[in-house]
């Protein structure tokens, strides 16, 4: 989704990059051993991310707190899959579920904030 906001657009790029190394693990494209850094990634990407995300609706003035809900499910969840022992049933969880936050999160939630910022008086 193009926000026209640039920083956030080349933020859910890289979501996106990480996502497909996941895809690449469930395909079988990429080995096993591999899901501990991407999952350590979309942790600590995700939180950098996030306060991105936070920081800039904050100087918009624009409040959503189901939005802070969303962020810190997020970010439990991810460390939740990060402390687990890596099998390939974790790399599917991880897929589904970051499945969903690209699918879900980014094209509902995110564009309350996105649309807000374009509706401002210039
Ligand atoms: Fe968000």
């Amino acid at each position: 989704m193009d926000s026209g906001i640039k920083d956030i657009d080349k933020q859910h790029q890289i979501i996106i990059t990480i996502f497909n190394d996941l895809t690449d693990i469930t395909d079988g494209k990429k080995p096993l051993k591999t899901l501990n850094l991407i999952l350590e990634s979309m942790t600590r990407y995700g939180q950098y991310h996030i306060e991105t995300e936070e920081t800039f609706m904050k100087s918009i003035g624009f409040v959503d707190e189901e939005h802070l809900y969303e962020h810190e499910r997020f970010i439990e969840k991810t460390i939740e899959f990060e402390n687990q022992d890596m099998s390939m049933e974790l790399a599917e969880a991880a897929h589904d579920f970051l499945y969903g936050w690209l699918t879900q999160h980014i094209t509902c939630i995110d564009k309350r904030y996105m649309d807000f910022y374009k509706n401002l008086p210039a």
